[in-house]
């Protein structure tokens, strides 16, 4: 089954927005096509002049890492789709374990923003991914089943079609400590398999699942080459445009 492998960097809160466009022209310089998927999750205030860097890469794409479930209104410091998708974003990652643990978003929380990620024609990149603690106790699949089914499965098929969906194990990102690639590949057989029962086949064998947690140069290849690991959600290792462009072209 072929489906779309993406390189996604999510920069989190690094980079002026000067050393961000720099960022970005590296990255276009070494990567002037592909048949994949390269998205920069970029800070706001950046996404603007990135898309100008990336405007003629067809294979560039923007994402926002996060916005406000609203459509407009009084919330003073948020940030609505229809304000994204008028600079251009397409993609809009929802759930990342950073804004679950500090700004304490949960499952029904996340479920409005994809409702309104989807409703103002964006796609969400959706982030699941358990703790050490569960992974220790071995509940791991019965806790990531859960958010899927607390978040995103409440979605007609046509709206679940779009979406992207990253596992992150929380216990691998930023620690340098990453995921096996039998890890990686068992868990999101598992999320694969759970989508199709709730779905169907077709659906879940077209939904990118990502990988995400520490990936890097040295195992890119690895992770990716599983057979259900359609590319990665990368943080630290997108922040330098040789790293990153290792990644993308591991795809
Ligand atoms: P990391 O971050 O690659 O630095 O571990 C991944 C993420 O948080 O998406």
């Amino acid at each position: 089954m072929s489906r779309l492998q993406i390189a996604a960097g999510n920069w989190k809160m690094n980079k002026n927005l000067e050393e961000g466009v720099a960022l970005a022209t590296a990255l276009v310089e070494a990567n002037p096509s592909s048949d994949q998927l390269v998205i920069l999750a970029t800070p706001f205030i950046h996404l603007q002049a990135v898309g100008a860097v990336i405007k003629d890469v067809p294979h560039f794409k923007l994402a926002a890492q996060n916005c406000h479930q609203a459509e407009k209104g009084a919330y003073t410091g948020e940030i609505s789709v229809e304000m994204l998708k008028s600079i251009g974003v397409e993609y809009v990652i929802i759930g990342h374990s950073e804004r679950r643990e500090y700004f304490k978003e949960d499952n029904a929380l996340l479920a409005q923003k994809i409702d309104a990620v989807l409703a103002g024609g964006l796609i969400p990149i959706f982030c699941c991914g358990e703790s050490l603690t569960i992974r220790e106790a071995g509940t791991h699949v019965d806790f990531v089943a859960n958010q899927l089914k607390e978040s995103i499965f409440h979605l007609s098929d046509a709206d679940f079609s779009k979406l992207v969906i990253a596992y992150e194990p929380i216990w691998a990102i930023g620690t340098g400590v990453t995921a096996s690639p039998a890890q990686a590949q068992d868990m999101q057989a598992a999320l694969r398999q759970l989508i199709a029962k709730q779905y169907s086949q077709e659906i879940a064998d077209g939904t990118s699942i990502l990988y995400g947690g520490s990936v890097k140069p040295a195992n890119c290849n690895d992770l990716f080459s599983q057979a259900d690991v359609d590319g990665g959600l990368v943080g630290g290792a997108s922040l330098k445009a040789e790293d990153f462009t290792t990644i993308i072209k591991a795809l």
